[in-house]
């Protein structure tokens, strides 16, 4: 009889166990597109790294979910949120064109476009940038802004690096892409390229937020209560000295 109850204890302690480590219910699957530095890229060891990708960790551990991460291509990470992916995290701006699909966590980060140039070039202002050629990352806000641009042509790039390096070949006049990325790149191409601030083309500030479900406000609450604990805390301060050349 005690051999039948240890044994029946170690089925269900086992089927227990199989249910937790085999249904991944408590997975959170965060989309997110590892080629923005220092937001996201692939680190040394192969996977997702940086700022955004330790941020949701720590709110993943906050709220009790295992973050998996799924590498998209940005383009497609709005579309993928509910079906592919729980949520994203991709140094993504919030706008009013994204709201109408998704939630916006509160924001976490500002922005604003910078503009990076041949080193030498004499672009500095607005009226510069019209009828040229500029590289920019598919789908981001970067691209949104070359539309306003009189005259103007977008050249689109799934990886921001390939627009950078074009510049760099002379196939693109200028790359327009957030402030932190175009100093990452201004950094890694030093002495060929230089980023000016958006702030001399007029671009205004942009927030980055995690984007949600629509109307999941539970996940939402839990989202931003985790973010807010990670600030107090100081743990939010540290993943920004620890990843940000501010
Ligand atoms: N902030 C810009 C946007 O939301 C660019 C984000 C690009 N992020 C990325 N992980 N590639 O459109």
């Amino acid at each position: 009889m005690k051999k039948l109850l240890v044994c029946l204890l170690a089925i269900t302690m086992s089927v227990g166990l199989l249910a937790c480590g085999g249904s991944n219910s408590e997975d959170l699957i965060v989309g997110t597109n590892a080629e923005f530095p220092p937001f996201e890229y692939i680190g040394d060891n192969g996977e997702p790294d940086g700022f955004d990708i330790a941020l949701i960790k720590a709110i993943g551990e906050k709220i009790g979910r295992n973050v998996v991460i799924e590498n998209l291509e940005f383009s497609s990470l709005v579309a993928s949120i509910g079906t592919k992916i729980d949520v994203a995290i991709a140094g993504m701006t919030v706008t009013e064109e994204r709201k109408l699909t998704v939630d916006f966590s509160d924001p976490y980060y500002e922005a604003v476009q910078y503009v990076i140039i041949p080193d030498g070039s004499s672009i500095s202002a607005m009226a510069d940038l019209e009828g040229l050629t500029i590289g920019v990352q598919l789908g981001t806000t970067g691209d949104f802004i070359v539309e306003d641009i009189a005259g103007a042509t977008a050249s689109q790039y799934q990886k921001a690096v390939d627009a950078v390096n074009d510049l760099v070949n002379g196939r693109v006049d200028c790359v327009i892409i957030d402030r932190n990325p175009a100093l990452v790149f201004a950094d890694k191409f030093a002495g060929q390229v230089v980023a000016l601030p958006g702030s001399q083309f007029g671009f205004d500030a942009e927030f980055y937020a995690i984007a949600m479900p629509k109307g999941d406000t539970e996940l939402a609450n839990k989202i931003n209560q985790a973010l807010k604990d990670l600030k107090t805390d100081g743990t939010f301060d540290k993943l920004v000295s620890q990843y940000i050349e501010e």
